[in-house]
C-alpha cells in the first residue's frame, strides 16, 4: 500500500492525483472550502469548489473534523496563495479514518499540551524538532565513524553511581538495589582497553530535584572515552565535534532551522578555537559583574548566562577545583587542588552542554580520592582492579543531546526537544 507523499505533489504540477492524509486545518467561505492536508513529508492546501466537486464530497468535507485522514482526488496547480505554494483543486473526497473532535488548539496552554503530548506530537513544530534532532543524532554519529571511534552499548542497571548519589534512581533488582544508569562512562573506560576509542549514545538518568528549563530526569547522552588522549586533545575533539554538526545543520538544515526561527549563519560561523577560561578566571569574570561566589562553588542558571551572554561559539570553563567534581578526575601535576577538565558552556546561558575530563589511571591515585570522598569501594572495585592491567592515560565527555538541540535551535525549554519529556512532577504519558 505505497501512498503519494506530500513532498512529491510539486512534482505533479497539472496532474490528477490521489493523496491521503490527515486534516490540519479548515477554512470555509460559502461555496469555497480550504483543507491543509498533513503527512510525515509536509503540508499542502486542498480546494473544494461546491459546483466542480461532487456534491456529496463537498457536504463531507465542510463537517470534516480536524486530524481525520481523507483520501482526495484532484488536479494539482500552483497557487501563490497556497501556504505552500501548491493546491490540489478537488474532485472527489473520502473521509477515510475520522477523528473525535481534536483537544488541542492553538491557544491552548503548556500544561494541558504535556498532557496531551500524544496528540501535541503531531503539531508541525514539534515534527519539525523532531526531524532536527535526528539529523543531529546522524551528524554526531557521522563524526565519530569519521575519527575512527566504536560504537558499544553499556548497561542500564549499573551497580555504581558516576556523578554523585543526590541525583540516582535506585531500583530493587530481586531484592538487591542497583541504579539506572547516570552516566556510561566508567563502562566505557573498561571498553577503551581492547576498542581504544569508543563511544555509546545511551539514556541517562537524573533524579534532578529542581523543575528548569535545561534539566529533565531521563535524557540522551552521547558519551565518548578514548585511550592516550590527554585533557587537551579531549577538549580539541569536544570543539571539533560542535563545529562540525553546527556546520552540517547550517550546510544541510537550512530551510529547517529557518522555519524554526533559527538563522543557519549564527551556526556556520562556530568554529574552532572555542573560548576558553579557568574556573579561576571565570570566577573574576562574574565578580566583575557583581556576583560574588565562594571558591569550589558550581555555577548556576544566571551565573552560566552572564559568562556565555552574546558569544558566538560555545565556551570552555576548565580546570575546576577538585572538590568541585567528582572522584575520577585526574589531579593536574602543576597542582593538585585541581583537575583537568572542562565544562563546556553554549552562549546565552544555553546551558552546559558537555562535561569532560582527562581520568585518573594510576593505582595509588585513585584509591586515595576514593578514600577522600568516603566512596563505598565495594561496587567500584571492578573499576579500580582496571589500574592494575595495563592502565594507560585516557580522556573522556559526555554530551547531553537534548542541551545541545535546544542551543542549535534557540529553543526556550528543553521539553520541546524530547518527544515525551521526563521531569520530577511528569512522567505521563
Ligand atoms: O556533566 P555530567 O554530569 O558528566 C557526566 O556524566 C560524565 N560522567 C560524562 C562523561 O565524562 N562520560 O553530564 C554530562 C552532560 C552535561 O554536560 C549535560 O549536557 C547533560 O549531560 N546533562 C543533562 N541533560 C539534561 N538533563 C539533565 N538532568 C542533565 N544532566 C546532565
Ligand atoms: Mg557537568
Amino acid at each position: 500500500m505505497k501512498k503519494l507523499h506530500i513532498h512529491d505533489v510539486k512534482d505533479k504540477i497539472g496532474k490528477e492525483v490521489e493523496l491521503t492524509a490527515w486534516v490540519h486545518r479548515k477554512r470555509s467561505h460559502g461555496n469555497l472550502l480550504f483543507l491543509e492536508l498533513r503527512d510525515s513529508t509536509g503540508i499542502v492546501q486542498a480546494s473544494f469548489k461546491k459546483d466542480q466537486c461532487e456534491e456529496s464530497s463537498f457536504n463531507t468535507a465542510c463537517d470534516i473534523s480536524l486530524e481525520s485522514v481523507v483520501t482526495i482526488a484532484g488536479t494539482v496547480h500552483e497557487d501563490k496563495r497556497a501556504p505552500t505554494g501548491i493546491e490540489i483543486r478537488v474532485s472527489s473526497f473520502n473521509s477515510l479514518y475520522p477523528s473525535d473532535v481534536f483537544p488541542l488548539q492553538e491557544d491552548t496552554g503548556t500544561e494541558v499540551l504535556l498532557d496531551y503530548r500524544h496528540l501535541h506530537l503531531r503539531s508541525p513544530r514539534l515534527t519539525a524538532i523532531m526531524k532536527a534532532r535526528q539529523h543531529l543524532t546522524r551528524y554526531l554519529r557521522e563524526f565519530f565513524e569519521k575519527e575512527g571511534f566504536w560504537e558499544v552499548w553499556p548497561p542500564i542497571f549499573t551497580v555504581a553511581g558516576v556523578e554523585g548519589g543526590s541525583t540516582l534512581f535506585s531500583i530493587d533488582y530481586y531484592g538487591d538495589k542497583v541504579y539506572l544508569s547516570q552516566s556510561a562512562q566508567l563502562y566505557l573506560e573498561v571498553l577503551i582497553n581492547s576498542l581504544e576509542k569508543v563511544f555509546a549514545y545511551t539514556p541517562s538518568f537524573r533524579a534532578e530535584k529542581s523543575r528548569t528549563p535545561k534539566h529533565v530526569t531521563e535524557y540522551w547522552h552521547l558519551e565518548q572515552e578514548a585511550a592516550f588522549y590527554d585533557n587537551e586533545d579531549n577538549m580539541q575533539f569536544q570543539e571539533t565535534m560542535i563545529s562540525y554538526v553546527c556546520g552540517k545543520m547550517a550546510a544541510e538544515q537550512a530551510e529547517a532551522l529557518k522555519n524554526l526561527g533559527r538563522d543557519p549563519e549564527v551556526l556556520r560561523k562556530v568554529n574552532p578555537p572555542f573560548y576558553r577560561l579557568t574556573y579561576d578566571e571565570a570566577l573574576e569574570k562574574l565578580e566583575d559583574g557583581g556576583v560574588k561566589k565562594e571558591w569550589g562553588d558550581d555555577f548556576g542558571t544566571e551565573d552560566e548566562y552572564l559568562l556565555t551572554k552574546g558569544l558566538d561559539k560555545p565556551l570552555f570553563v576548565w580546570r575546576w577545583p577538585k572538590i568541585s567534581k567528582p572522584f575520577y578526575m585526574k589531579l593536574d601535576p602543576a597542582n593538585e587542588e585541581y583537575v583537568l577538565n572542562d565544562d563546556l558552556l553554549a552562549p546565552d546561558g544555553h546551558s552546559e552542554l558537555i562535561g569532560g575530563s582527562q581520568r585518573i589511571h594510576d593505582y595509588d591515585e585513585l584509591m586515595q580520592r576514593i578514600q577522600e570522598e568516603n566512596m563505598d569501594k565495594s561496587s567500584y572495585e571492578w573499576y579500580i582492579d582496571l589500574r592494575k592491567y595495563g592502565s594507560v592515560p585516557h580522556s573522556g565527555f559526555g554530551l547531553g543531546t537534548e542541551r545541545l538541540l535546544k542551543w542549535i535551535l534557540n529553543l526556550e525549554h528543553i521539553r520541546d526537544v524530547i518527544p515525551f519529556p521526563r521531569t520530577p512532577r511528569r512522567y505521563y504519558p
